[in-house]
């Protein structure tokens, strides 16, 4: 299925990327024209979390699922498309559902997503419910759901879309293209949440990938983000009963750990955890200093940031750069999709009466 736009149209990233992917003449582009998302400039939110960066952020909330997912997704279904499927599964902590639930839709394959009962974002569960995948509320949790769908995906014919299906990891590769693309050159830090590690490790795929090309003469350090009570990178084993606000990253035993480990290492970065505390201060701090709201994963990584800043990380590589550092976070799922989380942080509004004197009062004029 090719889109019907032609000029300067965006026409989403397998077209955009086509030489970079493992496409061909043959396979149906399933795209909702995803990526070409914004990187933003965000100087105030530097100054108060790292002074000493120039901070930009890539926000993955405007693909048209609202996070990243999209990416992955559009190879993974256009590769199921390709080969012929009918059905097609995935375990999620409710944005790969949201995405997967989409992208079937435009191909018209059957969509069957596993999620943790009570706990993904009221958001996430009315896209699959509307996208009319079927969904599966397992009493389990996101770890468990993905042994199921790899047992299931090894002996039924029914497609693996999450990231242990390596077209996810080749899509979702290219967000670390657009950020050179758009800077014109690699960021010295790229800061990212970590759930099941396949992100990062696509991201570290994507900065290989244009470095070989020569597109790049540097590389970052890859910086991943974890919340402390679902931390098994940090903690170096796996944990069973994962628990945090952050419900996207609330996974134990993460599917791609080994290479999320790999690209901290070859990449001279680090793998660190905060607190739910901090992620909803960071949460709410970054909307209101930058005006990107992201839900509260991706305010693990923003907390790192302040955090690693306030340990003189940021300063001593401007010492040894001769400059600020530039940081990528990558934001990477919309703020909407949680609003639940959102408005228990933020409180309620204050109800005036519909005057102008009790509007002037209540402002302080
Ligand atoms: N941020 C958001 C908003 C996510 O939804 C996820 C993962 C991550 C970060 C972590 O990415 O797993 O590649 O390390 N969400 C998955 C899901 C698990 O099912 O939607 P990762």
């Amino acid at each position: 299925m090719t889109s019907l736009s032609s000029g300067m149209m965006w026409r989403g990233l397998i077209e955009s990327y086509r030489a970079h992917l493992p496409v061909s003449e043959q396979t149906p582009v399933i795209s909702l024209c995803e990526g070409n998302t914004p990187l933003v400039y965000a100087p105030r939110l530097a100054a108060h979390f790292a002074p000493d960066c120039e901070l930009y952020l890539k926000f993955e909330g405007a693909n048209p699922t609202g996070s990243f997912k999209d990416r992955g997704m559009t190879m993974a279904v256009s590769k199921a498309a390709e080969d012929g499927a009918k059905v097609a599964i995935c375990a999620s902590t409710g944005n790969t559902s949201a995405a997967a639930a989409a992208y079937c839709a435009v191909a018209g394959i059957r969509c069957v997503v596993l999620i943790p009962n009570n706990n993904i974002a009221l958001g996430k569960l009315a896209q699959a419910m509307v996208s009319g995948a079927t969904v599966l509320a397992i009493e389990g949790n996101f770890d468990d759901g993905l042994r199921i769908v790899k047992d299931l995906t090894a002996n039924y014919p029914i497609a693996m879309l999450n990231s242990l299906n390596p077209y996810r990891l080749e899509g979702q590769k290219t967000g670390a293209f657009e950020v050179c693309d758009f800077l014109g050159f690699a960021p010295d830090f790229h800061f990212i949440p970590v759930g099941n590690a396949g992100n990062i490790t696509a991201y570290w795929k994507g900065y290989r990938e244009y470095h070989e090309l020569g597109k790049i003469e540097t590389l970052p350090k890859m910086c991943g983000f974890q919340a402390a009570g679902a931390a098994p990178l940090v903690l170096g084993h796996g944990v069973d009963a994962p628990e945090t606000v952050a419900t996207a990253i609330r996974i134990g035993h993460p599917a791609r750990a080994e290479e999320a480990l790999r690209a901290r290492d070859e990449s001279g970065g680090l793998i660190d955890s905060v607190t739910d505390e901090e992620i909803l201060l960071a949460q709410r701090e970054t909307a209101a200093l930058s005006g990107i709201f992201g839900e509260p994963a991706c305010a693990a990584p923003l907390a790192g940031i302040k955090k690693l800043n306030a340990q003189g990380y940021f300063a001593q590589a401007r010492q040894e750069l001769g400059r600020k550092p530039v940081v990528v976070s990558v934001v990477t799922g919309h703020g909407l999709k949680d609003p639940n989380t959102a408005i228990r942080i933020s409180g309620s509004p204050t109800v005036v009466p519909a005057k102008n004197e009790s509007v002037l009062k209540a402002i302080g004029f």
